[in-house]
């Protein structure tokens, strides 16, 4: 089968080390600020949705990002992939800063950056068929209507579904089963990165781990990055390579999965983690939840100091002053920005 596009099953051409080479994308002082509603006339507090984030993706990596709901996952996945332009700060992607490329500058880079959204049939168009919902990024690419059919068939195959759904509509599918096209969609082009938004949130839990090991078998087969994105720690387990844990705008916890889940830092990454419930019956009954107290502050009005102190249980007096910053943590290359961090 010939295809205008570069098989994405092909991954030689692509480095997948972590160490050492250059990032495949990296973003310095990201920043997003949404403008306030007018309320009876009067303008609120501009939203600090993402404020002031560094992460680096080595080609071939998944990270992980976790953190309460609002907390400015979606905004930074959005501008990693250029959906959404930064307020402040830099995207760079192979080395090539694209913060402000207009669309026909970052036409070249758009193929190689794609997204996979939390609930999958409000992302495909109901009136669509999969074929062409899948082709459609190759079209606009320039592809052949034919060469994009058929490459539509081979991802279908790729994803778990067979040929014969191509001419079928999303409402023909299950929850689980769409993801899987919104997958291929996404999987159309050769992409380099994939922002996964949520990507199994939506879906009823029994599906769930078909779909992270999907995802977990494409990334090792064709070599992909992932920003895995979700709301608690236990999806991105079987996944991510790294984590960052994200509260208030901010990365408050970034590392090695195995560090941070086995000794986590940041008194928030030990919340997040204690509501994971634990496969051996044992450590489960002992498991002591950590209750966080209250809902996450507003990002148009985050505490002063430590965004964290209001609900932080080690919370002292110089967290309500002085705002902690990203500082590595133990022997390894991890990093948590917090006066009074977990050592052991
Ligand atoms: N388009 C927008 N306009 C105004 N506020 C927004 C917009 N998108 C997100 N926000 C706000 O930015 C903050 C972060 O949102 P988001 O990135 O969606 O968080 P998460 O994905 O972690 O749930 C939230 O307070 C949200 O209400
Ligand atoms: S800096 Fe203080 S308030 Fe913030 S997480 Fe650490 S101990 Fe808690
Ligand atoms: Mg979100």
């Amino acid at each position: 089968m010939t295809s205008d596009y570069p098989n994405t099953l092909d991954c030689s051409a692509r480095s997948t080390s972590q160490g050492g080479a250059a990032p495949l994308v990296s973003v310095r002082g990201l920043l997003k600020t949404f403008p306030g509603r007018r309320v009876l006339g009067r303008a609120t507090a501009p939203v600090r949705a993402v404020d002031g984030v560094d992460l680096e993706l080595a080609a071939g990596e998944t990270l992980g990002l976790v953190g309460e709901s609002g907390c400015g996952k979606s905004t930074t996945g959005r501008m990693l992939v250029r959906l959404l332009e930064p307020t402040a700060g830099t995207v760079e992607f192979e080395g090539r800063d694209i913060t402000h490329m207009s669309p026909r500058e970052l036409r070249p880079a758009r193929r190689h950056l794609q997204i996979i959204f939390q609930d999958p049939h409000a992302s495909l168009n109901p009136r669509q068929t999969v074929a062409r919902i899948i082709a459609e990024p190759l079209l606009v690419q320039g592809a052949t209507v034919r060469a994009a059919r058929e490459r539509a068939a081979e991802l279908l195959d790729l994803v778990g579904l067979g040929e014969e759904h191509l001419d079928r509509h999303p409402y023909q599918f299950s929850g689980g089963q769409a993801q899987r096209i919104g997958i291929a969609r996404a999987l159309a082009t050769g992409p380099r990165l994939i922002v996964a938004d949520e990507p199994v949130s939506a879906l009823d839990v029994s599906v769930q781990a078909q779909v992270v090991n999907l995802m977990a078998r494409l990334r090792a087969e064709l070599g992909l990055s992932f920003l895995f994105i979700a709301h608690d720690l236990s999806v991105v387990k079987r996944v991510c390579d790294r984590v960052a844990v994200m509260y208030l705008g901010r990365v408050v916890e970034i590392g090695d999965k195995r560090d941070l889940y086995d000794s986590p830092a940041h008194p928030y990454t030990r919340a997040l983690l204690s509501a994971v419930p634990l496969p051996d019956p044992a450590a489960e009954r002992r498991r002591e939840r950590i209750l966080l107290l209250g809902d996450p502050p507003s990002p148009a009005a985050p505490p002063s100091g430590c965004g964290f102190h209001p609900r932080c249980p080690k919370a002292q007096a110089v967290c309500r002053t002085e705002r902690p910053l990203l500082q590595v943590v133990g022997s390894g290359a991890r990093t948590a920005a917090c006066h009074f961090p977990e050592t052991d």
